[in-house]
């Protein structure tokens, strides 16, 4: 292939710009054009395209976003918008595409891949949902977005022998909460794939009282049942303690990209260019135990998460609490 597209989708996430920048530059380096799609999937129903060239990426690898920014596209979901996508590949000799997003974008592509389209997926979402994979872009650095701010805010907190529940982005998937739960050492987690009361988290945190905990602190999932405000007022009538709700938010999709996403972003950067100059394609990319791989696309929505139970349970084992 000699001219290929790349697009963003969903919600953005740390790690794009630096796989963008390794995408131009591997196909600068192969005299390959590289089409940057504006918008994601609505900039390519509106042919909202322009060329990318090694000057344009410089230096964008340290930048959270994406340069050529993303969306959430009704119109690709109709029938008519879905169309007018595939005629403007068509149209501007597009060859392949690289799609860099998360669950939606993902069937967004499935959907091109059983239309004839030659697509590579890059799991680019701060969710970590897309579980044919051990990580996808962004997730790093959202964790460690989170965990500064927890951080930061506890220290306030503690001074003043206050309890604080922290609520963390990540729609359905708990695996930011976890992540940042136990860097912080909380005293009480809350996420949607483990069945959780308030009154469990008042209990974990009186039980960390009677440790000598003066200024508990709970991390919530984004998709846990519980509501943050609901948890908040039990802490505070049930044990009599001043208690603060912080939800966590776009921070957590911003900031500069660790070094993790950025040398993620890197290598299936370079990878998806690659596959595709040897015709290879309809693949998503992943990670596992460091190594990179890929495999089918439209197989990939079939893989079930399987929660870090074990690192749940090390939290509570640290706050001599029982395992789950
Ligand atoms: O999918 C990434 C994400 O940041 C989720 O964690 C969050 O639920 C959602 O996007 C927020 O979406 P929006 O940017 O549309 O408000």
């Amino acid at each position: 292939m000699r001219k290929i597209g790349v697009l963003c989708s969903g919600g953005d996430c740390q790690g794009m710009n630096a796989c963008i920048k390794a995408i131009v530059d591997t196909c600068d380096s192969n005299q390959v054009e590289v089409i940057g799609i504006n918008r994601g999937y609505q900039g390519l129903i509106e042919n909202d395209i322009r060329s990318l060239k090694k000057i344009d990426v410089a230096n964008i690898e340290t930048i959270a976003g994406a340069i050529i920014k993303t969306s959430r596209s009704q119109e690709f979901m109709q029938e008519a918008g879905f169309r007018k996508a595939i005629d403007n590949l068509k149209l501007n000799g597009i060859e392949g595409l690289i799609v860099i997003g998360g669950n939606g974008s993902f069937r967004g592509a499935r959907d091109l891949v059983n239309a004839g389209v030659h697509v590579i997926g890059i799991p680019g979402t701060i969710d970590n949902d897309l579980f044919y994979t051990e990580r996808s872009l962004g997730f790093d650095t959202a964790v460690q977005q989170a965990v500064n701010t927890v951080t930061d805010i506890k220290q306030t907190m503690y001074a003043n022998d206050r309890a604080v529940v922290f609520k963390c982005m990540g729609r359905h998937c708990g695996d930011i909460a976890l992540h940042t739960a136990v860097a912080v050492e909380a005293d009480s987690l809350a996420v949607n794939e483990i069945e959780y009361s308030v009154d469990q988290i008042v209990a974990d945190l009186k039980n960390s009282m009677s440790h000598g905990v003066t200024a508990p602190v709970v991390v919530m999932s984004e998709g846990c049942k519980l509501d943050m405000d609901e948890v908040v007022y039990e802490i505070q009538s049930q044990l009599q303690l001043i208690t603060r709700g912080i939800e966590i938010g776009y921070v957590q999709r911003g900031g500069e990209p660790t070094y993790y996403d950025r040398m993620l972003g890197v290598r299936w950067g370079v990878l998806a260019v690659q596959l595709l100059m040897q015709d290879m394609t309809n693949l998503a990319l992943g990670v596992k135990n460091d190594k990179i791989f890929y495999c089918p696309l439209i197989e990939v929505e079939h893989v079930l998460q399987e929660f870090r139970v074990d690192m749940v349970n090390d939290l509570r084992t640290l706050h001599a609490l029982p395992k789950i």
